[in-house]
């Protein structure tokens, strides 16, 4: 059982009182309050170790690379990717999805092609989607859903066709909290040859996380849903994948060498990650990973269903 009065402490935020009454925050799909052991996670860095990152040979330059490589491996391990040369940092959900829908959308979707994705998804699960289809005069198609609200697996396996090159899907719906069979959407997607762009915003601070096992070319989350800090989240891709895909912004760290007219691009993962990366968020977000690894995955879903089952019958008894 999860011991919630001394989940609640961790929240400074919550020491207040909003209109007289304790403060209760219910907008955590928006974004969530951070427990104190990541404001001290990034308090300490900028306090102690502050300095860029893979450049300097100085201590402090040592030490924050030392701290920002320790969390992509964090983050590694926490969605069981197979290697760090696939975890991307970026600035969140919606830029992960953008970069995958520029770098590797355009250069896999033709005109005639098709884009998957469902009436479930958040705007930046739709926006750059539709996006690529105008660049590329491909056809954007929305899966059919069952009436719980997930994705109909044998209804989208009528309308996938081969000319299907991406399906972009969210695992957990932000608006009906339904989960989605990703796995089996995967397969469908991988028959045609095609790819498959999961949106972990939702599903990531609330549940396990295998992209090897769910099969995931491509897997999206934010820092900020789930207890770390805003302006931190990243992009999974499978690294053959990753190699293919091009970057999307330009500039220091990213590159290797750079001549008059051109340049080459470093190895994964830093080909992506071009300028000063957000270091801080990153060091915060390994500290909201450990956090929510020290309650536990599967007793923070179960703490959520116990919720759900108190909660939905209340509402019922509510007339209207
Ligand atoms: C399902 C889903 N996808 C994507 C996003 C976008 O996340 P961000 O604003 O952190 O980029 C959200 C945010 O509400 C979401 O709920």
């Amino acid at each position: 059982m999860m011991e919630i009065a001394k989940v609640r402490q961790d929240f400074p935020i919550l020491f207040q009182t909003v209109n007289d009454e304790p403060l209760i925050y219910l907008d955590n799909a928006a974004t969530t309050q951070k427990p104190k052991q990541v404001i001290s996670a990034i308090e300490n860095y900028y306090a102690h170790d502050n300095a860029n990152v893979h450049r300097g040979v100085h201590t402090l330059s040592e030490r924050a690379t030392k701290q920002y490589e320790e969390a992509r491996e964090t983050v590694r391990a926490f969605i069981n990717a197979a290697s760090t040369k696939e975890v991307l940092f970026t600035r969140g959900t919606t830029t992960s999805l953008n970069w995958v829908a520029q770098g590797f959308g355009d250069q896999v979707v033709e005109a005639g092609d098709e884009i998957y994705i469902t009436a479930l998804e958040h705007h930046s699960n739709v926006v750059p989607w539709q996006q690529l289809a105008k660049r590329k005069q491909a056809r954007l198609v929305y899966l059919p859903l069952t009436d719980e609200g997930s994705v109909d697996v044998a209804a989208a396996q009528t309308v996938i066709s081969s000319k299907g090159k991406i399906l972009a899907v969210t695992q957990a719906s932000n608006v009906m909290g339904t989960i989605n069979p990703i796995k089996e959407l995967a397969a469908l997607i991988h028959a045609v040859g095609g790819y498959i762009v999961v949106d972990g915003a939702q599903s990531t601070p609330h549940m396990t996380v295998n992209v090897q096992q769910l099969d995931a070319d491509f897997f999206a989350f934010s820092g900020h849903k789930m207890s770390g800090p805003t302006g931190i989240g990243v992009l999974y891709g499978k690294e053959a994948l990753l190699e293919q895909m091009t970057p999307v912004e330009f500039g220091g760290e990213m590159i290797d060498f750079v001549y008059d007219e051109t340049a080459t691009w470093a190895p994964l993962p830093y080909k992506f990650e071009a300028g000063t990366p957000n270091i801080a968020g990153a060091i915060g977000l390994k500290a909201a990973i450990d956090y929510l690894n020290e309650i536990g995955m599967t007793e923070i879903q179960e703490h959520e269903h116990q919720i759900m089952r108190y909660l939905l019958p209340k509402i019922q008894e509510i007339a209207g």
